[in-house]
């Protein structure tokens, strides 16, 4: 397959999917596509349904009605787990905002572990793990920048440090997706800068398609071309990011736009 097939290769697919909660819908019909190697923003105001869409994506929960394909392959249709779910959701890497790491793990112990959505964690500690897999640990902790840190406790690192170790966690697992939760609303500037610039890298040099929930409107426009925007449970927009102007952003934020574009980290994200 050459570069240019390679690169209009379907990664994730929506399809009309629809979740309520109690009588209140979290997604309305939603459908999108992102093409592997794409590095898209998920946007919107707070209970808009970013992080319903992005745990149905990797199958933590399923939806109502709709579709997700991952790779071509059905992950969930009409509120099933396909019975291939496990396989594809090996594929995929999540990353929360409060990092789900266990605390009193080494940041290598915790790499080793893997996804635990899909090893029982009493049976990854348990494991002894082979000299392949701890030198392949240890060279996920120096991609991410933090091999001094290996042998420390999860609950002694910072943030920062924290959320390199779950996308450590993410590249031990192959993960060819991932998917990011608010990654970095929990972090200092400069630790989200760090953390934003290496999933940059990721997604650049490793070719990993990466989809990440944001509400840091600038942060957004310094590091995604591609934005999608929910607004209650729909999407909004699509598009280009850098077609997100102050009308949109008021449409989709309400209020709330002007005090966004204006907080956070401005002073270092500005370019
Ligand atoms: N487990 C749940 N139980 C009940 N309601 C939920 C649950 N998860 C999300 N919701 C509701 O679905 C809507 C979308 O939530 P969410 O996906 O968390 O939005 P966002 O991540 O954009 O803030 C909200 O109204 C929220 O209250
Ligand atoms: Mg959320």
């Amino acid at each position: 397959m050459n570069s240019e097939m390679m690169s209009t290769q379907t990664a994730v697919q929506v399809s009309n999917l629809s979740k309520t909660f109690r009588g209140q819908p979290a997604l309305q019909d939603v459908s999108m596509r992102v093409a592997t190697g794409e590095m898209v923003a998920l946007v919107g105001a707070s209970g808009s349904g970013k992080s319903t869409l992005l745990r149905n994506l990797n199958g933590l929960q399923q939806a109502d009605a709709g579709r997700v394909e991952i790779f071509g392959n059905v992950l969930q249709l009409e509120g099933e787990l396909h019975s291939k779910a496990r396989q594809l959701r090996s594929q995929i890497g999540f990353i929360f905002q409060q990092f789900n790491l266990v605390n009193r793990l080494t940041a290598l112990d915790n790499v080793l572990a893997g996804n635990l959505s899909q090893v029982p964690v009493w049976r990854s500690l348990v494991r002894n793990f082979t000299k392949v897999e701890k030198m392949r640990a240890l060279s996920a902790l120096e991609r991410v920048g933090i091999l001094e840190q290996a042998h420390k406790r999860a609950s002694a690192l910072s943030g920062g440090q924290q959320q390199r170790v779950a996308i450590a966690r993410c590249l031990m697992q192959g993960a060819k997706i991932i998917l990011a939760d608010e990654p970095i609303a929990s972090l200092d500037p400069d630790s989200a800068r760090k953390v934003m610039e290496l999933l940059t890298i990721l997604n650049k040099e490793q070719g990993i398609t990466v989809v990440t929930s944001l509400h840091q409107v600038q942060v957004v426009q310094r590091y995604f071309q591609r934005s999608i925007a929910l607004r209650q449970g729909q999407v909004c927009f699509d598009g280009y990011t850098v077609d997100l102007d102050a009308a949109r952003l008021n449409s989709i934020y309400g209020s709330a736009a002007e005090e966004l574009v204006m907080s956070g980290h401005s002073e270092v994200f500005a370019s």
